[in-house]
């Protein structure tokens, strides 16, 4: 982007400073350049699984003015229920004991509040749950058994989540399965043992951010994780700053993939905070793969998960909308697609690749 297209589309609105301003609070920061003005148009981005979820999502934005927050747990509501993906909510894939434990979060613009639940289990719409937590309590986080028992009293059905189909990979992998934990090691995609390399470890999720036309902002992630984790593994989903992160200032953005590297870089912060500097979506989304890959290189425990030449062999992809409308996607390694609702309708568009 040329200097001045960036100088224009960072140009401070004084109706998105007097929105922002808290009286009596000491300013955050110096830098006008903080507020991107926003142009009006309602984009939904999600992972590629979700082009059913940002299609429902605009809708509900466009046609009931449901804030974005909601609409985007509504619209993984779709992705939740689909006992054919195996990443997320009813059919998504058991932990190692074959018990399948949910994560997820979301977060609001306007109130930067958010929402979350982590290994809840028996409850098929994580989103909504987080959703709950958001709205009607002052906690962020509520983990295992809590979670489960706050979505019973708010009226969830408590319901078996394993299908025959999830239940029958979950068998087949625990017949494989030896004392050498290196046979699925964090480099998943592919198996260290050759009699699983048709069989990488699945993972999957989905994220959804939500811009209304006015210009606010809001997301949320969804997941039953890694495949045969340890009971009681939380990936990124659930976590503020990692798996999924808004600004109501400047975007939004998330990730799906491999948990463990969203943490530990703070993925969705990160890319909201390159943004809030003045890269695209995009760019904010390549910077971070990029950083993810320099962190894994520094850990012995990530050598495993790398190529030879040192970059990662892990499954991750971030998402982003800014506030002006813009909107981009970046994968780790190799094609991969994520999908967008705006005015032209919903489809799917090829990510940005880091690491060709
Ligand atoms: N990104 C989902 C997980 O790692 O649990």
């Amino acid at each position: 982007m040329s200097d001045i297209n960036r100088r224009f589309f960072l140009r401070v609105t004084g109706a998105g400073l007097a929105a922002g301003a808290v009286p009596g609070a000491l300013k955050a920061s110096t830098n006008p350049e903080l507020y991107l003005p926003n142009k009006g148009d309602c984009i939904a981005i999600s992972s590629g699984n979700g082009v059913e979820a940002v299609a429902r999502a605009r809708k509900l934005v466009m046609e009931e003015n449901m804030r974005p927050v909601s609409a985007a747990v509504r619209g993984v509501a779709i992705v939740e229920a689909d006992p054919n993906d195996l990443s997320v909510g009813y059919g998504g894939l058991p932990n190692e004991l074959g018990v399948v434990q949910l994560d997820s979060a979301c977060m609001d613009g306007p109130t930067h509040n958010a929402g979350s639940v982590a290994s809840m289990e028996d409850i098929m719409h994580p989103a909504q749950v987080a959703e709950l937590v958001m709205d009607h309590t002052d906690h962020v986080n509520l983990v295992g058994p809590g979670a489960r028992q706050f979505a019973l009293d708010y009226g969830f059905k408590a319901e078996n989540l394993l299908t025959d189909r999830a239940r029958e990979i979950w068998l087949k992998w625990r017949s494989k399965r030896s004392d050498d934990d290196r046979l699925w090691p964090l480099g998943d995609t592919v198996p260290a043992d050759p009699a699983l390399a048709d069989e990488p470890r699945p993972w999957g999720t989905i994220h959804c951010s939500v811009l209304a036309p006015d210009g606010n902002l809001g997301c949320c992630t969804t997941t039953s994780g890694l495949a045969f984790k340890i009971p009681g593994r939380i990936g990124d989903s659930p976590l503020i700053g990692c798996g999924l992160y808004c600004d109501n200032g400047v975007g939004s953005a998330g990730a799906t993939g491999r948990g463990e590297a969203a943490i530990l870089s703070g993925g969705s912060w990160l890319i909201v905070e390159r943004m809030r500097a003045g890269d695209t979506p995009e760019e904010a989304c390549l910077f971070a793969l990029r950083r993810v890959a320099e962190q894994a290189e520094r850990s012995a425990k990530w050598q495993p998960a790398l190529w030879k030449d040192g970059s990662p062999n892990f499954g991750l992809t971030f998402y982003a909308v800014r506030k002006d409308g813009l909107y981009g996607s970046a994968n780790m390694r190799g094609s991969a697609w994520f999908a967008i609702a705006d005015e032209k309708g919903a489809r799917k568009e090829a990510c940005a690749v880091a690491f060709k």
